[in-house]
């Protein structure tokens, strides 16, 4: 869960290799470092801490060649300080790598190195790389590199350098990406698009096992066996804007407000009539219509929208669904066989958990489906089908459109296997698709209100922070919803604990007399997530009980819905009226802006909260 960048041709490699780090801190952030080819000697410079720290001690010694390798760090193995950080030189300095994954049998190989004398500069499992690169090295760095990743176990994206062939780059994926970006008389290696995407939109998704030998003006690819082959290159149709914060101070606030026309384009691209596209999934529908049982496996947020996915899914394709964490599924022996369809969730399509939850219900015989967003990551090429949700790069550690991107994309594969299974009409389904798309105006008029820090939700938040303050840091949020919107509870409440570092906790309403209720006193401020639906008689008992036990609430009601004000709920946000199945569409929106607002008083790093990545490569 690291960034790793090369990069060789004519331009200062520093200021390449800078740029594209910038667009890969989003992978890890606590050191940073590169190394030059600087008048035919390697030079590293690296340091602990954010980029802005590296490029402070660049701007005082400038590093000046035309190749170079970098690296943005996440910690496994060994404490970020500025030895640990990467890149590693071998004992003679002579080769120099950088790494993305883990080394899992690192020990036995440190040991046997010791044996040899090595000598160790790092904590990090990375280091062997570069020994048993030089070990290996006779003349050529292809060879070496791959004699070297024989002795490997675990996944790695390296990038490799030798002191005695100044312009080549040797790298090498498996189970962590890495892109080979082609531009004219120079080339790039990086673990994202967006790395590269200044330079060139041409790039080449690298296979499990491949390993990449690029010089300014040649690039050859070889496949785990050795024997070269010829990978298609792709042309990425986005523009690097789209991975800028244009004007917003943060990319998550930026990503909010993108989801209008996220969803907007997901409808326009997916529906013809009341017929739905999934043109690039390979599954055929005569499969779909075989199986008898859907699991959804994701992590996180991907998680989230997966139990959401449930609801949806059962209700109109009439299929029973169950969702597993992917830590949780490839471990318990789960009882997935060919009559299963298995929909891994992933934004990134690289989180390790979700991919070894795929390999493993494949293994059984399932069949895997994948809702992605990243093109060619590792869980789309390995899915037997892929449906991309195309909401542009991600880049806060927070995830808000690739939530409501999945959602959508789930509307629309419940849709499409009722018409196969024939659990729904076409007239039913014209309704339900005009419905879903009244529904990026509706978010429209959500954000509409909250450009300015005056609006309801940012005061809100404003106050709950004067008040955990006042009271000595000791308040906490709780999220309760229930049916449709009790996973929007769960997302609203990881929301503010990953970029706010409140305690949260999300419910489905009808548990709190079974224990949380204990909780409540003046201190837990409760989100309760209480639209129009058929349990919204529940949701206003829930209201009151906590109330009688001088809990705060902040009430998320339809609009124009006056019961909870009239009581005395000092504190609620209307979202527009949409048909109850939808509304998790809507609801979400608020519960992103309160996280953001709430971690924004605290003067927190929003994009890049303290120990995470954007994508878990590593278990
Ligand atoms: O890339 P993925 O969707 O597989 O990532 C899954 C989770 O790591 C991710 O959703 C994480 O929980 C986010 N930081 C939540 O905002």
């Amino acid at each position: 869960m690291c960034g790793i960048i090369g990069y060789t041709g004519k331009r200062e490699a520093a200021e390449v290799l800078l740029s594209g780090l910038s667009r890969l801190e989003y992978r890890g952030y606590d050191s940073a470092g590169i190394a030059v080819f600087e008048n035919g000697a390697m030079r590293v410079v690296k340091k602990q801490g954010k980029l802005s720290v590296l490029s402070g001690e660049l701007k005082q010694s400038p590093l000046k060649g035309n190749t170079g390798i970098g690296h943005t760090r996440w910690a496994t193995h060994g404490v970020p300080n500025d030895v640990n950080a990467h890149p590693h030189f071998d004992q003679k300095k002579k080769t120099v790598v950088v790494h993305n994954g883990i080394i899992e049998n690192y020990l036995e190989i440190k040991e046997k190195l010791l044996k040899e004398k090595c000598h160790f500069a790092s904590e990090t499992d990375s280091e062997v790389i570069a020994h048993l690169v030089a070990r290996a090295y006779k003349g050529d760095l292809l060879e070496a590199v791959k004699r070297a990743l024989k002795v490997l176990k675990g996944s790695y994206a390296v990038a490799v350098m030798h002191q005695d062939e100044p312009g080549r780059i040797i790298g090498a994926r498996f189970d962590s990406p890495l892109i080979v970006g082609l531009g004219k008389d120079e080339n790039f290696l990086a673990s994202d698009i967006p790395a590269t995407l200044e330079y060139t939109k041409e790039v080449v998704y690298l296979e499990n096992g491949d390993i990449a030998d690029i010089r300014g003006r040649s690039c050859g690819i070889y496949d785990i066996k050795g024997k070269k082959v010829n990978r298609k290159s792709a042309t990425i149709k986005w523009d690097i804007s789209q991975a800028e914060k244009g004007g917003y101070k943060h990319f998550m606030l930026k990503e909010i407000f993108e989801q209008p026309v996220v969803i907007k384009d997901i409808l326009k691209e997916r529906t013809h009539g009341p017929e739905i596209d999934f043109n690039e999934l390979k599954i055929k529908k005569s499969d779909l219509k075989k199986i008898r049982r859907i699991a959804i496996v994701a992590c996180g947020t991907a998680y989230h929208a997966g139990l959401t996915g449930k609801y949806i899914i059962e209700k109109f394709a009439k299929v029973p669904v169950w969702v597993d964490t992917s830590s949780e599924f490839r471990y318990r022996d789960p009882l997935v066989d060919r009559e299963t369809l298995v929909i891994v969730i992933s934004q990134s399509g690289e989180t390790a958990d979700t991919l070894a939850a795929l390999r493993e219900a494949r293994s059984r015989g399932a069949l895997v489906m994948a809702v992605c967003n990243v093109l060619g990551s590792s869980i789309a090429r390995e899915a037997d089908g892929v449906i991309y949700t195309h909401a542009g790069p991600e880049i806060a550690v927070a995830s808000t459109k690739a939530y409501t991107a999945q959602l959508s994309i789930l509307y629309l594969f419940a849709f499409y296997l009722a018409a196969i299974r024939k659990t729904q009409t076409v007239t039913q389904r014209k309704k339900l698709l005009a419905e879903l798309g009244r529904i990026p105006l509706s978010m429209v008029r959500i954000l509409d209100n909250c450009h300015s820090r005056k609006n309801p939700i940012a005061k809100y938040a404003a106050e709950f922070h004067e008040y955990y303050l006042a009271r000595n840091n000791k308040s906490c949020f709780l999220y309760l919803a229930r049916n449709i919107n009790y996973p929007n509870a769960l997302e609203g409440a990881l929301k503010l604990k990953e970029i706010s570092y409140v305690s949260a906790e999300g419910y489905p309403a009808g548990e709190m007399k079974h224990g949380p209720i204990a909780l409540i006193d003046e201190n837990p401020w409760v989100v309760c997530i209480a639209v129009q639906g058929n349990t919204y008689g529940k949701m206003l008992s829930n209201v009151q009980e906590i109330r009688a036990r001088g809990g705060i609430v902040i009430a998320i009601v339809t609009e124009g819905d006056h019961t909870l004000e009239r009581g005395d709920i000092r504190y609620v946000i209307e979202v527009p009226k949409a048909p109850e199945i939808f509304s998790p569409l809507l609801v979400v929106i608020p519960l992103q802006l309160l996280a953001y607002y709430v971690a924004a008083d605290f003067g927190y790093d929003i994009d890049q909260p303290r120990n995470l990545a954007k994508s878990v490569t590593v278990e």
